[in-house]
C-alpha cells in the first residue's frame, strides 16, 4: 500500500473560506491526501487566502517566503494559492512568488484533484473561471467521520451589491443560492455525524432565494424553518448579512423560532447618510435604525454585531461623529471595527485617500466606544441562565468551553459527557471575551 499523503491548509479571512478549506480538503482526500497539523509534514500546502484589506493580502506573500525553506529540503512538496487572492490575482501569483505550484480560485475547488496531478507532474497549475458546473455537484456527499457539535454550511455564494469599497463581488462572483434539498441533505449528514449547530453562511445569506424541494422559491426564512424541524439540529445561525435584505419573514423568524439564535451580524460600515452613499450602500443610517428596532421587537435580547468601516475617502469628522453616534444609539454587544483599505479593481480605491493618522484615531476612538459596550454586553449576562452547547474540554482540568445562545464563550466545571450537548448554565462572572458559569 502507498503512504497516504499530507495536506496542511492554512485558512484565512472569513467563515466561507473555513468552509471551504474543509471542502478542499475533502476533496483531495480523493487523490490519497489526509489532513496534517504540521506543514514541516506535509506534501503539499495549501494557503486558503483573504483579499479583503492590504494587509490580508500581502500576508500570503510573507507566507510564502517562509516556505521557501520547507520547499528547499523537500523538493516533492507542492505549494497551493486558494482562495480570494488566488481569485484576485490569478497568474500573477505564479509570477510573483515562482515556488508556487497551484492556483486555485473559490468557484474551481471541486477541480483540485487534476490540479494536483498536473502539479505533481512539474507542470504549474492555474484555475481561476467561474465555471457553468455546480463545484458542490461536483464534490458529492461529505465523508462520514465523526464531528465536533458545530458546523459551517454554505448555502449562498458571491455578491451582487458592489460597495464601493469591496473586492468580494469580483473574488466571489455573482449571488447564487443552492437548492434547498441539497442543504437539507447535507444538514441531515452533518447531524448523523454529531452536529447540533449549523451556521449557514453566504456572502449575503439572507438574500438567500434557491429553489426548493416543491419547486417554489424559498426564502432564508423558510429555510431556517425547514432546518429547524430536522431532529437533533438543536440550533441554528446565519452570517453575514446585508440590511437591505432582511425579509419581514426573516425577522418574524426571530420571534417564533425557538432554534434560530438570538445573535445576528448585520453590517452597517457608516453612520453618516453621505458615506453610506458613496459606500453605494442603498440605505440611510435612519434606515438601519428602524431594522434594528423591527428586529429587537421580535426578539428582544438579540444581541447585535457588525462592521464598521472609519476613514472611508471624504470621511469627515462630522461624518465619523455619525458613525459614534449610531453605535451610541444601536449598543452593539461585538462589533468588528477596521480602517478603509484602498482595493485594486474597486471605485474607492481612485478617490483621494485621508492620512493614515486620522484613520487610526478614529479607529481608537471607535473601538473605545465598541469594547465598552462590548464589556457592558457580557456584564449583563451575569445572574442570567443560558443554554450553553458545550464544545470541547477547557484550559483548567474538569472544565468545558462552550457558546451560550448569544454566542459568548463560556466555561464551566462540567462532566466530559456533556460535549456535544446544550445545558442550562447561570453565568456567575464575565470577561471582556468570555464568561463564567455554573451548570444550572
Ligand atoms: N458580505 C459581508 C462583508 C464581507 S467583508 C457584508 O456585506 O456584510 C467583511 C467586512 O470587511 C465588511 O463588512 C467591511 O466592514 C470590511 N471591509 C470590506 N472591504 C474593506 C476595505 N476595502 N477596507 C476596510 N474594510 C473593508
Ligand atoms: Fe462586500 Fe458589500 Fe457585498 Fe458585503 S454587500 S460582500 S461589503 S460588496
Ligand atoms: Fe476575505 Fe474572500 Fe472572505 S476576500 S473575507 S476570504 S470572501
Amino acid at each position: 500500500m502507498t503512504q497516504p499523503k499530507k495536506l496542511y491548509i492554512k485558512t484565512y479571512g472569513c467563515q466561507m473560506n473555513v468552509y471551504d478549506s474543509e471542502r478542499m480538503a475533502e476533496a483531495l482526500g480523493a487523490s490519497g491526501y489526509v489532513p496534517t497539523d504540521a506543514p514541516e509534514d506535509a506534501d503539499m500546502i495549501l494557503l486558503n487566502t483573504c483579499h479583503i484589506r492590504e494587509k490580508a493580502a500581502e500576508k500570503v506573500y510573507s507566507e510564502l517566503g517562509r516556505l521557501k525553506g520547507l520547499k528547499a529540503g523537500n523538493p516533492d512538496l507542492k505549494i497551493g494559492v486558494a482562495g480570494c487572492v488566488a481569485q484576485a490575482e490569478g497568474e500573477e501569483i505564479l509570477r510573483r512568488q515562482p515556488l508556487v505550484d497551484l492556483v486555485v480560485g473559490p468557484q474551481s475547488y471541486h477541480r483540485l484533484p487534476e490540479l494536483e496531478a498536473r502539479a505533481r507532474s512539474g507542470a504549474k497549475a492555474l484555475d481561476t473561471d467561474f465555471p457553468e458546473e455546480d463545484k458542490f455537484d461536483r464534490l458529492g456527499a461529505r465523508p462520514k467521520a465523526q464531528r465536533g457539535p458545530t458546523a459551517f454550511l454554505t448555502v449562498q455564494e458571491g455578491c451582487d451589491k458592489f460597495c464601493a469599497f469591496c473586492v468580494v463581488p469580483y473574488t466571489r462572483g455573482a449571488e447564487v443560492s443552492r437548492p434547498a434539498a441539497r442543504i437539507l441533505d447535507e444538514a441531515r449528514a452533518l447531524v448523523d455525524r454529531g452536529v447540533a449547530e449549523i451556521t449557514l453562511l453566504g456572502q449575503n445569506v439572507n438574500a438567500y432565494h434557491g429553489v426548493g424541494p416543491d419547486g417554489a422559491d424559498w426564502g432564508l426564512a423558510r429555510l431556517i424553518r425547514e432546518l429547524a424541524r430536522i431532529e437533533g439540529l438543536e440550533r441554528l445561525r446565519y452570517t453575514t448579512s446585508h440590511p437591505n435584505d432582511m425579509e419581514d419573514d426573516l425577522i418574524a423568524a426571530h420571534g417564533d423560532c425557538p432554534e434560530l439564535m438570538p445573535y445576528l451580524h448585520l453590517p452597517v460600515q457608516s453612520g453618516s447618510d453621505r458615506i453610506l452613499k458613496a459606500m453605494n450602500r442603498k440605505h440611510t443610517a435612519e434606515e438601519y435604525l428602524r431594522l434594528i428596532d423591527r428586529i429587537r421587537a421580535a426578539r428582544p435580547d438579540i444581541l447585535l454585531s457588525g462592521d464598521l468601516i472609519v476613514g472611508f475617502p471624504g470621511e469627515t469628522d462630522a461624518d465619523f461623529e455619525d458613525t459614534m453616534s449610531l453605535v451610541r444609539t444601536v449598543g452593539y454587544g461585538q462589533c468588528y471595527s477596521f480602517k478603509y483599505s484602498p482595493r485594486p479593481g474597486t471605485p474607492a480605491a481612485e478617490h483621494d485617500q485621508l492620512p493614515e493618522d486620522v484613520k487610526s484615531e478614529r479607529l481608537a476612538r471607535l473601538q473605545a466606544l465598541l469594547n465598552a459596550q462590548q464589556e457592558a454586553a457580557q456584564q449583563a449576562m451575569v445572574g442570567r441562565t443560558v443554554g450553553v452547547l458545550f464544545e470541547k474540554p477547557g484550559r483548567m482540568p474538569g472544565q468545558l468551553v462552550g457558546k451560550s445562545d448569544h454566542l459568548q464563550a463560556v466555561h464551566v466545571d462540567a462532566p466530559a459527557e456533556l460535549v456535544g450537548r446544550i445545558a442550562p448554565v447561570r453565568i456567575v462572572k464575565a470577561a471582556p471575551n468570555s464568561l463564567g458559569g455554573e451548570l444550572a
